[in-house]
This record gives structure tokens, sequence and C-alpha cells, in this order.
């Protein structure tokens, strides 16, 4: 039996930070054993919203492709790929335009609290409004069974399947309706306390050197109430012991909680401890990435690779596409 698709993207809005880490690769490396998988760098969706200024984007296309090869994606498990290097997902997006509704797009959540959000840009665009409906496209054109997604992209999921439903409807059965599958992972909250993300500036970065890393941890908020050595915290108030939950042992936990609430452990050897545990899941990763850093060659070749596999993909759907919608050749009449 063939294997079921899996498909995935990120954002170059931005370097990858840990919350990228935990929160979408880690898992991306386990499904590309088991799916045949098709993940991608969405630089089409940056554009959105970063569409006036355009000079960083390479370097995060870069920082995201090879963080994402340091994580352990394969290209020759899974297919690793730019959306702009496939122009399906834009003759697909055009096409679906055609059956979706306004209130479908402007109901999606993220829509007006992103735009409500975002205050620096003007998000009042057709592009931006059209965000789901190409994440929508991304998804349909592989015809992908399993989504991997964060809890956010639920509702872009949803009328992903609406719009899946919309189409076949109309012109038969093309699409399989993809499936959402929730990535469940704690919230990753930055060195403030607030939620991981650049807008912040509280991230501990991929590409942060292991001094800058140390540094950002030394410095962490910690429970403000906590003052003096001698004082007792309060674990759950730190986004230390936050961290240590997603990085620690379950001993190591608890051994800092309790310290915490005893004022048995000083923030200084609570940190440590992070710090040692944070270096284990990222020195592979450092390294990993220091080679491919020395070939960009060998990169532009992944993802030139990775972009023909897609195309050829994405233009079998779009052949069925075509002939569903009675667009395909006037000679076969
Ligand atoms: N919107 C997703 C995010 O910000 C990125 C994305 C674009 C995506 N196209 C996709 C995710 C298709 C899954 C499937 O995280």
């Amino acid at each position: 039996m063939a294997k079921q698709r899996v498909l995935s993207g990120i954002q170059p809005s931005g370097k990858l930070h840990i919350g990228n880490l935990v929160g979408a690769l880690q898992n991306w490396v386990k499904l590309q054993e088991q799916y045949e998988c098709y993940y991608f760098i969405a630089d089409w969706h940056a554009l959105t919203s970063q569409y006036a200024d355009t000079s960083q984007l390479k370097e995060y296309i870069k920082d995201v492709l090879v963080n994402c090869l340091s994580a352990g994606l394969d290209p020759a498990k899974a297919t690793i790929f730019q959306q702009s290097h496939v122009p399906g997902h834009a003759e697909l997006h055009v096409l679906l335009s055609m059956i979706t509704p306004l209130g479908w797009l402007e109901r999606v959540p993220s829509f007006k609290e992103k735009q409500e959000a975002v205050t620096d840009k003007d998000l009042n665009t057709y592009g931006f409004l059209g965000y789901p409906l190409l994440q929508s496209a991304d998804i349909l054109i592989y015809r992908a069974n399993y989504v991997p997604v964060g809890i956010d992209q639920m509702p872009h999921l949803e009328i992903t399947r609406e719009i899946c439903r919309r189409f076949n409807n109309f012109y038969g059965e093309v699409f399989p309706e993809p499936e959402g599958l929730l990535t469940e992972f704690p919230k990753v909250p930055g060195t403030d306390g607030r939620k991981m993300s650049k807008t912040y500036g509280n991230c501990i970065y991929l590409s942060d050197t292991p001094k800058e890393v140390e540094q950002k941890v030394r410095t962490m908020m910690t429970d403000p109430q906590r003052i003096k050595r001698t004082d007792k915290g309060d674990p759950e108030l730190s986004p230390v012991y936050h961290l240590h939950k997603i990085f620690s042992t379950k001993e190591e936990q608890d051994q800092v909680a309790e310290g915490c609430r005893t004022a048995g452990i000083g923030c200084i050897d609570c940190k440590k401890i992070l710090i040692k545990n944070l270096f284990k899941v990222l020195e592979p990763l450092w390294e990993k990435r220091n080679v491919f850093l020395e070939k960009p060659k060998d990169l532009e070749d992944i993802i030139s690779a990775g972009s023909h596999k897609a195309n050829n993909a994405a233009s079998e759907t779009m052949e069925q596409v075509r002939k569903a919608m009675k667009l395909d050749n006037i000679v076969s009449l």
C-alpha cells in the first residue's frame, strides 16, 4: 500500500528559535520515517505580511533550510522544497479563489487578530486576506492526508477542508480531505516569560552561539517574587522552570521545583542545569549547521532537487484539476 502523505510548511519570517524546534521540527523528523513527507519553506506566505521590505528574506530562507537539515530532516526521506519554486501553488490558489466566498476568509480568526496586533505594517491587502487560501492550495496540491500543525493553525485546516469539499462538489472528487495532526506541545516561554516570539525579542535562536544561549539563560527572568537567595519561590511563575519541563529529565524537574519552593537551590544553579540540557539538544544541531554552512552549494542542490520532486507531484494534481474544471486541451474534444 502507498504511504499516506504528510505536508507542512514553515514561514521564513524570521530566524528559527527553540520553540520551532520542539513545536515543529522534531515532530517532522519523526514523521519522515513513516509517511511520504513534503516539507516546505513558505516564502510567499512570509510576503503576505512582509512585502514592503524583502531585504532579509533570503537570509531567513537559508536559516530555515539549514535548521531543518540540522534538526534531522533528511532529503533522502522527505521532499524539502521552497514554495515559490513550485508555481502550481499559485495556479491552484487562483483557481480556488474563484469558488471561495469572501465571508469564509473574513471569518478566519487570525485575519482580524493579526491585522489588529500588527501596527507597523498595512495588512489591508488582498494577499493577506488570501493567506489561508494559499495555505489550502499548498495542502491540496499534494493531496496530503495529514498536516502536522500547532493549535493556532487549526482554523486554516478547517477552511482547507471546506474548500476541498466545495471543489469536489462542483467538479468531482479530485482532492482527499486533509486532516490536521495537532502537535501537542507546552507553550515555550521566551526569556521574559511571554510567549517566545521575535516581535518580543525574547527568543533563543537555533543560530545563537553557545555563548549567546548561555548568556540568554543566565539573564532570563525567574519568579519575580524571589529576590534574595533565601526567598522561597514558586517554580510555576518562573519561565526557567517551564523550559526545564521541556528540556530536563523528570528527576531534574522535581529537584529544581522542590529547591525553588524551599530556597534549597539558587536561580543560578537552576539555570546551570537548564543550560547543560539545552546544550545537549543543541550541540548536534550546531555541529551539522557548521558543516552545511561551509557547503552552500549542497544547500542549493538540496532545495532544487526537492523543488523538482515537488513540482512533479504538484503537476500531476494540476492536470487533474484542469481536467475536472474543463480547462484542459480542447484538441481532446
Ligand atoms: N501558516 C503556517 C504557519 O504560519 C505555515 C504554512 C503555510 C503551512 N502553508 C502551510 C503549514 C501548509 C501547514 C501546511 O505556521
